[in-house]
């Protein structure tokens, strides 16, 4: 070898220490970075592919939930893991991963990688975690792995529900676990569910020896057990250049795969921590917040409570529909106001209760009653039965609401229930004249009193004949339907048997009713007309004015029939000893035989020697002498009880002061009417 050769080869080896001195010092001054945290990723500048970004805000979003997609965060700068250093290193990271519905189905999961290369974008997506490839090997050099799986994998032996596990170049984990922490104030592990959405704290500690891995919940410190502590010679692994980063994967299942947070160094002293506080937040699905869970016990209990709530509930509904239901029917519409609800009347009555109740008779009961406002009403509950000629007689009843006159109790409406009627009017304070007539507790009326009164009722009834619109016919004219009221001026009420016709008709075809002793002998024959109301009049004089009721049957029989008694007595010229004894000496004597020759003449046999009303009204004031006519007059005095003829079946004595209704039809007269 000459001088020169070896000249040269000592200036190459120099030269070559040159070069490799200067590699030694490059690559020595990339092994000075040895630690990084980032609390966020917003100034960071990391390796990133697949379809990773980092979010504004700071978020590193590794993958979104789109089908079958990998994603890939790495620190761009490797780690020196030659044999001449550690291989030690330790890691803090938080991840969360959010499936599309919280508390439902995510996939597939995240990894935390330490590979010797960026580049993993040979590796597959779903259970490979876009770590490694399909054949089951990382898909590049040996590589170490972390990885949180959300999807059991038969074909890995991989555990029944999310875990956590040790991988060493194959999707098939050295060791796993499920996934949860050591409280060590509980002293005992606790469960974390990986897809809760919540950020999720993970622990990588390697010393060399054993390598520890240990997940926490945000708001928990460090435990100090680990969740998986397992020996590991990663000299075999670990290339001289190892870079650190995350991966993560979608298949069918997805999952928004997020890093909130990292921190990394080679050895546990210089581990920065993670500031938590300034990590950014994780958005969370808008529509579903906590799936609430119902196991069996919890819809038994559910339903146990529901069922007797809905069964109150409905019996409630059912039984207040059935308490105030009502009878409507499209032609009551009309009628408006007219047309109390039954509701507004049973509160009315406080239920039609018994404290309320004024008055009770054959065809019904009275109750008084004070509607909002004060307003004082006296409900009468008439049972009624036919559904037929009901529109008429509401449209009769309103009718009667209209109807004006001093001496009639006001009727203001009606109410219809199956089977019941009720009619709504004024209340009368002070009651009805019976009363004061023939109840003994009460003051006896004066004759002053009486003589108004039946003015009163006469002026009443002339304008219901004559006055209006149409003829109305009372049909049940009794000391009981004549009201008082505060100033005891007398009222005709309980219009329930009133019925019109339009003047100059002929009635026919007409149910008789009436009271007992009221009621016209023609009225099973001809039936009802305005001569019926007064013989009724006629029989309210008598009654009147000698205090006692029309038929009288525990009385001796001369004394039963109050017109046959009235007409006897005149016949023997002691007319004024039929007046009421109760009158004391406080009478004008001319005015009561008047008044008692009047009712005679009211209750003549033939209807047509009867008087009219606007005729009684003017005897009554006196305007017109009372006609001739004597004891001898025919049809005068000859009493001829309708319930004899009619039906001798009603018990009169038990009847003779209650409206009974006879329903006759009558085929003599066809007519217009009903
Ligand atoms: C908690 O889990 C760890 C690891 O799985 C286990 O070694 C330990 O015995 C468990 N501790 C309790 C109290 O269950
Ligand atoms: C791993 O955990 C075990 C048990 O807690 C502990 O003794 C060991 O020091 C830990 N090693 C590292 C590297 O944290
Ligand atoms: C790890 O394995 C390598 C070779 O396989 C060996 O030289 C080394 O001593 C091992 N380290 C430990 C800590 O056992
Ligand atoms: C008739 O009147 C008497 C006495 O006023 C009474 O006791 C009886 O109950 C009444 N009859 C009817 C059916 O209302
Ligand atoms: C009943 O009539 C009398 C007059 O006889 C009167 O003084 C009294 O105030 C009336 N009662 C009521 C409750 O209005």
């Amino acid at each position: 070898m000459n001088k020169k050769l070896l000249k040269s080869i000592i200036f190459a080896s120099l030269h070559l220490f040159l070069i490799f001195s200067c590699l030694y010092l490059i690559c020595h001054s990339s092994q000075q970075e040895t630690r990084f945290v980032y609390n966020g990723f917003d100034q960071a500048d990391l390796f990133i592919d697949g379809i990773a970004k980092i979010l504004p805000g700071g978020l590193l979003l590794l993958t979104n939930s789109t089908e079958l997609q990998m994603g890939h965060a790495f620190f761009k700068q490797p780690f020196d893991f030659g044999p001449s250093s550690s291989l030690s290193f330790y890691t803090h990271f938080v991840c969360a991963l959010v499936p599309p519905k919280l508390g439902g189905v995510g996939g597939h999961g995240i990894a935390f990688v330490v590979s010797p290369s960026m580049d993993l974008s040979h590796a597959y997506a779903t259970q490979y975690l876009g770590v490694f490839s399909n054949n089951g090997t990382s898909s590049t050099s040996p590589l170490l792995a972390i990885e949180l799986d959300t999807v059991k994998t038969v074909e890995f032996n991989e555990l029944e529900k999310p875990h956590v596990g040790i991988d060493v170049n194959s999707p098939i984990s050295l060791e796993s676990s499920l996934p949860s922490y050591f409280s060590s104030v509980l002293r005992k592990n606790i469960s974390i569910d990986l897809l809760s959405g919540e950020p999720i704290q993970v622990f990588v500690d390697y010393d060399g020896l054993f390598l520890n891995l240990t997940l926490a919940p945000i708001d928990i410190q460090k435990p100090n057990q680990p969740l998986i502590s397992r020996a590991m010679n990663l000299s075999e692994v670990f290339q001289e250049k190892m870079y650190v980063g995350f991966s993560a994967s979608t298949g069918n299942m997805l999952s928004n795969h997020y890093i909130l947070g990292w921190s990394f160094s080679r050895s546990r002293e210089l581990l920065q921590t993670l500031d938590l506080s300034k990590l950014p937040q994780v958005p969370l699905p808008r529509e579903v917040k906590k799936k609430l869970y119902l196991s069996p016990l919890h819809i038994g209990l559910v339903v146990l409570l529901v069922i007797p709530v809905v069964m109150v509930l409905g019996g409630m509904y059912w039984y207040r529909r059935k308490k105030y239901a009502e009878v409507k029917e499209w032609w009551e519409k009309e009628y408006g106001p007219h047309r109390f609800s039954y509701k507004s009347l049973y509160k009315a009555t406080n239920g039609f209760s018994k404290d309320c109740r004024v008055g009770k008779g054959g065809f019904g009961e009275v109750y008084r009653g004070t509607l909002p406002l004060s307003r004082h009403i006296a409900v009468k509950r008439l049972s009624h039965d036919a559904e037929q000629g009901m529109k008429q007689f509401v449209a009769e009843v309103v009718t009667m609401g209209s109807l004006q006159h001093r001496n009639l109790v006001p009727l203001l409406g009606y109410c219809r229930r199956k089977g019941e009627l009720l009619l709504v009017s004024e209340f009368m304070p002070n009651g009805s004249l019976d009363q004061y007539l023939f109840q003994n507790q009460n003051p006896s009326p004066s004759w002053l009193q009486r003589i108004s009164i039946i003015k009163d009722i006469a002026s009443a009834l002339s304008y219901l004949h004559i006055g209006t619109k149409r003829v109305v016919l009372h049909r049940d004219i009794k000391a009981s339907n004549v009201m008082l009221d505060s100033e005891f001026n007398g009222r005709l009420g309980d219009f329930g048997m009133a019925k019109f016709h339009d003047h100059g008709a002929n009635l026919s075809a007409t149910a008789a009713v009436g009271t007992i002793g009221y009621m016209a002998p023609e009225l099973i024959t001809t039936g009802t007309s305005m001569k019926t109301d007064v013989y009724a009049f006629g029989a309210f004089l008598l009654e009147v004015t000698c205090g006692r009721r029309p038929v009288e049957p525990e009385l001796p029989v001369e004394k039963q029939y109050l017109v046959k008694w009235v007409f006897e007595c005149w016949k023997h010229a002691c007319l004024l000893e039929t007046r009421d004894s109760r009158l004391g000496g406080e009478f004008v004597s001319a005015e009561v035989e008047m008044v008692l020759k009047l009712g005679l003449l009211c209750t003549n046999a033939m209807p047509e020697s009867r008087p009219s009303m606007e005729q009684v009204v003017q005897y009554l004031n006196r305007d017109l002498p009372l006609p001739d006519f004597s004891p001898s007059t025919p049809g005068i005095g000859a009493f001829m009880p309708v319930s004899a003829v009619a039906s001798s079946a009603i018990e009169v004595s038990r009847l003779r002061n209650s409206s009974v209704s006879m329903f006759v039809t009558h085929t003599i007269l066809d007519g217009h009417g009903r």
